[in-house]
């Protein structure tokens, strides 16, 4: 697919995608296309980036308008902003950055908890018809596994809508330490096995157990997930993992980790454009570019 630009001119705001390795992003795709869709004067480019540092400090001028972050940079990307978002702050990360016109400040957040959380909770309005301003999770125990970026992201997240956060890690430390900061409960991974959650209880696994290769691992037996009304994964190689099947055969909701990607990047693009993201556009150029 090509990305196909219309015109490029003085006005044009450029947006790009900080990592490295870069290659394999398919945000350049995604992020192009849809903004050639709404007309919104702007490219968005794959930067292979050593020095997040250096590259800010390179490229100040206000037509560098905002990024995304991905491997390695979500730490070093936080560092480089003039203001950080307080949940970004709080996980240690950023997935974007904007830069303000007014002033030319760069601001980070943390969106990607943003992108699972409105997935799951789409997938629970939709089975439970509650009323879009009232948050699906408020009230709702809310189970965390891991305790790293994602674990935080999602546990932050949970937190924010009013549910009640289970953190369960291995490393126990970390889950305690998250736990305490969303007025939490934390638990063995051992004692996740034996957890007995009440009716509407969701899951959510961000640790790396179930991806390629190890697919056929998870911390769960299959016998445990029929307590779950819904469980997401945020593993998406393969997109169907063996925590995700099983809980399906156990007759729970389930959320792809592919889902969390998706919606972050509505967010995002509505965040650097601050128009609607033409949602379809996105699903269909994902779905023949994967
Ligand atoms: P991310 O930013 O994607 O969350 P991370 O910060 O490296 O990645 O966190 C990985 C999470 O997966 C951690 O919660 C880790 O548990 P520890 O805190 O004990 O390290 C968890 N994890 C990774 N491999 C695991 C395994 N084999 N069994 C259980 N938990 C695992």
């Amino acid at each position: 697919e090509l990305y196909n630009f219309r015109q490029i001119g003085a006005d044009t705001k450029v947006y790009g995608v900080i990592g490295n390795p870069i290659g394999h992003s398919k945000s350049p795709l995604l992020y192009n296309a849809a903004f050639k869709h709404v007309g919104f004067n702007g490219i968005y480019l794959p930067l292979l980036v050593d020095s997040v540092a250096n590259f800010i400090s390179t490229y100040s001028s206000p037509d560098f308008a905002g990024y995304s972050f991905t491997i390695p940079h979500k730490e070093d990307g936080l560092k480089c902003c003039n203001e950080v978002d307080p949940i970004a702050k709080e996980i240690g990360a950023i997935s974007c950055m904007i830069r303000r016109p007014v002033d030319g400040k760069l601001k980070g957040y943390n969106v990607d908890y943003l992108g699972a959380i409105k997935a799951i909770e789409e997938a629970l309005g939709a089975s439970n018809g509650a009323p879009a301003s009232v948050s699906p999770l408020a009230g709702k125990l809310f189970v965390v596994l891991g305790a790293g970026g994602a674990g935080k992201a999602l546990a932050y997240g949970a937190y924010e809508k009013g549910a009640r956060v289970v953190v369960a890690n291995r490393t126990f430390g970390k889950a305690k330490e998250l736990a305490s900061k969303v007025g939490g409960q934390a638990i063995t991974l051992a004692e996740l096995k034996d957890f007995h959650p009440e009716e509407g209880t969701i899951l959510a696994n961000t640790t790396s157990v179930g991806m390629k290769p190890r697919i056929e691992d998870t911390l769960l037996p299959k016998e445990a997930l029929k307590h779950y009304a819904l469980v997401f994964d945020a593993v998406y190689t393969p997109k169907l993992t063996t925590l995700l099947r099983e809980a399906q055969e156990a007759g729970s909701t389930i959320v792809y980790g592919t889902e969390m990607f998706i919606n972050q990047a509505f967010v995002q693009f509505e965040r650097f454009t601050g128009l609607p993201a033409p949602k379809q556009l996105i699903r269909d150029v994902l779905a023949r570019n994967t």
